[in-house]
């Protein structure tokens, strides 16, 4: 039996990779802010998700999560919601096709703004300062007053949140995510991009779209295909914000975070006594769990202990991470502890924080080729282990900026100087990921077809 829980209990825990506000005033103050606000989600919606989640824990459906690695201020705008959305929806539509089944689309977006960090400081000629901690948090720019955390920020970033979060329910539902539009923008990639590789599967989707609407399938009479589900997620790892919005769910009694449908603990924060899995344990959102190269069978026994004590098929989704090359050294063991204890998890394979690299021209980037790797070395382990590789998390933008290396479009180390915006990790590019979600279908439908045949 695990102990009655309450939103603020985290406090008495030990916390890292939280910042420590000077001003506990201005902190409070803001907290009594955040708290009156309304929540961004409602627990219905969690609630529908974590079910979505629990058909991809049976091999029913599959995961797609993506986005920024972290939203900033700066680059906020209608143009980088709707670019993002229109890829991921591109990117499901190739991905139901390979699967044959439902792709859950959960973005990393309307809250991805605090980032854990591996170094508390940085040093620039000479001079160190506290780490950028995400814009929730501090500022880029490199003084010591825009690294101060200012806890004004976390209302900032709530705001953003809730307009980020209106315009996604908007295009979700009202037109723009038609499947013909989303096939249409599909097709222009193929044919701009020198992508004539991936014709076959596209042209296979345009038959199959064109066989439904002469059966007489449309929009008129079918609304999942003029509309989607889409959802958001992002790191909790600001714990006086994630409290701050932390509701009670009047159908259920039960804790709600209202900052996000779905909430995961980073490879970083992921002791199992720690703040981080206290405050997550308690609410009853669908929950994330970064699994990097560090973590040990017996924390995640205890982990999936603590977080999903029920055991409900969808409440938890272990994210693994491990690095080009180094899949066959973690997952195995992992899955086997999973197996141990009889526990329901979907397995996701992020792909690229264990394959980040400083290139040649001193920018940190992400090779597509390991990227893909990665992915790949996922699926032949789940295939061997008889086990289902669930789902993809990528760090990802709609915008056609030069982040990682690669590709049909080969960017190339002197092309990253081109156009590098982001704040934190690199992202693939629309061409990038929409590359990619052929590549993992293609994987996707040989699993189905050995699976089959087995
Ligand atoms: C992230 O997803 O941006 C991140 C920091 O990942 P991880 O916790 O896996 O390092
Ligand atoms: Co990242």
């Amino acid at each position: 039996m695990t102990k009655a829980w309450t939103k603020s209990d985290w406090r008495t825990f030990p916390r890292i990779q939280m910042p420590d506000y000077p001003d506990t005033g201005a902190l409070a103050a803001a907290e009594a802010k955040l708290s009156k606000y309304p929540p961004l989600v409602f627990a219905g919606e969690a609630r529908k998700l974590t079910k979505s989640l629990g058909q991809v824990a049976k091999g029913e459906a599959f995961l797609l999560q993506g986005g920024d690695c972290a939203e900033s201020f700066g680059e906020f705008g209608a143009d980088s919601i709707r670019d993002t959305f229109r890829v991921m929806l591109q990117m499901a539509m190739v991905l139901t096709f390979g699967a044959k089944c439902p792709v859950v689309k959960v973005g990393r977006m309307a809250g991805q703004f605090a980032k854990p960090r591996s170094s508390p400081t940085e040093t620039q000629g000479g001079l160190e300062l506290p780490i950028y901690r995400g814009d929730i948090i501090n500022d880029t720019a490199f003084t010591p007053e825009a690294r101060i955390p200012n806890p004004e920020r976390m209302l900032q970033a709530y705001t953003q949140a809730a307009a980020s979060l209106n315009l996604l329910r908007a295009f979700s539902t009202g037109g723009y995510a038609d499947v013909h539009h989303v096939h249409g923008w599909t097709l222009g990639f193929i044919e701009g991009e020198n992508a004539a590789k991936y014709a076959n599967m596209a042209n296979r989707i345009s038959d199959a779209l064109d066989f439904m609407s002469a059966a007489g399938v449309n929009q008129d009479t079918a609304h999942s295909l003029s509309s989607v589900d889409f959802y958001t997620s992002h790191e909790a790892l600001l714990l006086e914000y994630e409290e701050a919005l932390c509701r009670t769910d009047s159908t259920t009694g039960m804790p709600v975070a209202g900052s996000g449908h779905m909430l995961w603990i980073g490879d970083r924060t992921r002791q199992p006594d720690g703040a981080h899995v206290e405050f997550l344990r308690g609410v009853q959102n669908p929950i994330g769990l970064k699994c990097g190269p560090t973590i040990s069978a017996e924390d995640l026994k205890v982990l999936i202990g603590k977080l999903n004590p029920d055991n409900t098929p969808g409440r938890l989704t272990l994210i693994a991470r491990f690095g080009a090359g180094k899949v066959g050294d973690h997952l195995p063991r992992l899955i086997q502890a999973v197996r141990e204890i009889g526990a329901e998890v979907v397995w996701s394979c992020d792909p690229m924080h264990g394959n980040t690299i400083k290139s040649d021209s001193g920018y940190k980037t992400r090779p597509f080729e390991a990227v893909l790797q990665e992915v790949r070395e996922f699926f032949a382990i789940h295939n061997a282990e008889g086990t289902y590789p669930g789902g993809v998390h990528f760090e990802m933008t709609g915008k056609d900026v030069t982040e990682c290396t690669g590709g049909v479009r080969a960017v190339s180390d002197d092309d990253l100087s081109s156009r590098y915006h982001t704040v934190c990790d690199p992202r693939l590019n629309a061409s990038q990921a929409l590359e990619l979600a052929f590549l993992v279908a293609e994987e996707i439908s040989e699993h189905r077809e050995k699976k089959a045949a087995a």
